[in-house]
């Protein structure tokens, strides 16, 4: 519980590296994730290479936070795996909060980026890192050790819990 409701977003990061050994962690959190129909239909494209993070920002908007970032891993759905139309967005989703999570329980700082279903964006990525056409990347997530503090944020709202019926 501590770990979950104290992740936050982090935009900003130290030049410290990522090791291999937590990219490895960050993936076993990720396949951890449940998924629709057991199908595991996520694939993950790890970005090192300062280039080709620094070509992200323009064409997404809101990852300028890549300019300090050690990592990003980019959470892919197979969409030929997917059990039924559609639900490998849900499995690739909660590979990604998966992710978060492990980041932050291991002093990484994390934030998702929003790629699918935003068109511009998706078409960009699966150019940029040559994605067959069936794998459709979900989100982004830029990873770092964090050079911000914030502090955890109180959300929850009892006027959105609804018992029985609406
Ligand atoms: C589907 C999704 C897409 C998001 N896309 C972006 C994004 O493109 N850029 C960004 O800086 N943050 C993005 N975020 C992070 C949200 O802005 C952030 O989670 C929200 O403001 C709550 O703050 P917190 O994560 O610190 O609790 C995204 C989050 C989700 C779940």
């Amino acid at each position: 519980m501590e770990n979950i409701l104290s992740r936050r977003s982090i935009r900003r990061f130290t030049d410290q590296e990522v090791t291999e050994e937590q990219i490895t962690s960050l993936l076993k959190a990720a396949m951890s994730a449940p998924s629709a129909g057991n199908r595991q239909p996520w694939e993950f494209i790890i970005i090192k290479n300062r280039e080709t993070m620094d070509k992200i920002p323009e064409f997404h908007k809101y990852s300028k936070m890549l300019s300090t970032a050690n990592l990003a891993i980019v959470v892919c759905g197979n969409t030929t795996k997917s059990f039924e139309k559609g639900f490998w967005v849900q499995d690739c989703a909660a590979a990604t909060q998966n992710i978060l999570l492990a980041a932050h329980s291991m002093e990484l700082g994390s934030v998702w980026c929003g790629l699918y279903p935003n068109k511009e964006r998706y078409s960009q990525m699966q150019e940029l890192l040559e994605l067959p056409k069936e794998i459709m990347p979900v989100s982004l997530i830029a990873i770092g050790y964090p050079d911000e503090e914030k502090p955890p944020s109180e959300r929850f709202d009892e006027n959105k819990i609804h018992y029985e019926k609406w």
